[in-house]
């Protein structure tokens, strides 16, 4: 299997897995979420490819398999924190066809060696309660859950969740720059 840079010809295959991940966040977080077409998935990832994140492609004789998006995070020092550079995964997804065959695995360990190269020693990444897959693989290879985001909403009712008394509006959390990208 290779792992290398993506390129404009990737974007297709890409944008297709984005899509129904995407979807998948749709259905649980529909008032979060909104519906996105092929054409707005590829200028995403164009975007993506153009800016300064890592857009990588995993490949086997020419089939593509996976990808996964990631960029480098400079959090400056706070009167509280101190200020560090980590790596954010944005992104990650494998084709249903090639998965439990070890494709995210190998391009979790492709993230990794680019992190050690460049010094960085954390990998950070969202994933939201209802993407149980999602977080078994996560913590199948290594990573660990250091917090959780709670909320409180009199507009949702799922299953789970905690419900507030009608007449208290939803409180909306300052955005931090890692829940302004995209999530998992
Ligand atoms: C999550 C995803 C990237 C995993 O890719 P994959 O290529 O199937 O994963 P791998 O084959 O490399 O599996 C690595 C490990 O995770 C485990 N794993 C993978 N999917 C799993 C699942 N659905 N449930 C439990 N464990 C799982 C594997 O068993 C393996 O562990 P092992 O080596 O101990 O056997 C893929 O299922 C996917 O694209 N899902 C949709 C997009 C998505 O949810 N992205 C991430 C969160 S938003």
């Amino acid at each position: 299997m290779e792992i290398r840079q993506a390129n404009e010809s990737d974007l297709t295959f890409a944008a297709a897995l984005m899509i129904q991940t995407h979807a998948a966040h749709v259905r649980a977080y529909p008032h979060r979420y909104r519906p996105i077409s092929d054409e707005d998935a590829e200028t995403v990832l164009r975007e993506r490819l153009e800016g300064e994140e890592n857009l990588v492609v995993a490949t086997q004789d020419d089939r593509r398999l996976g990808y996964a998006i990631f960029t480098t995070i400079d959090s400056p020092a706070t009167g509280l924190l101190k200020s560090r550079r980590f790596c954010y995964l944005m992104q990650i997804g494998v084709d249903p066809g090639a998965r439990g065959q070890g494709v995210g695995r190998a391009l979790i360990r492709h993230v990794r060696e680019i992190c050690r190269q460049g010094g960085i020693a954390e990998i950070e990444l969202d994933v939201w309660a209802f993407n149980t897959a999602g977080r078994r693989f996560f913590e199948k290879v290594g990573f660990d859950v250091c917090g959780t985001r709670m909320r409180a909403s009199h507009t949702c009712r799922r299953t789970g969740d905690l419900v507030r008394p009608s007449s208290v509006p939803p409180v909306e959390r300052q955005a931090s720059r890692s829940s302004q990208l995209e999530g998992l």
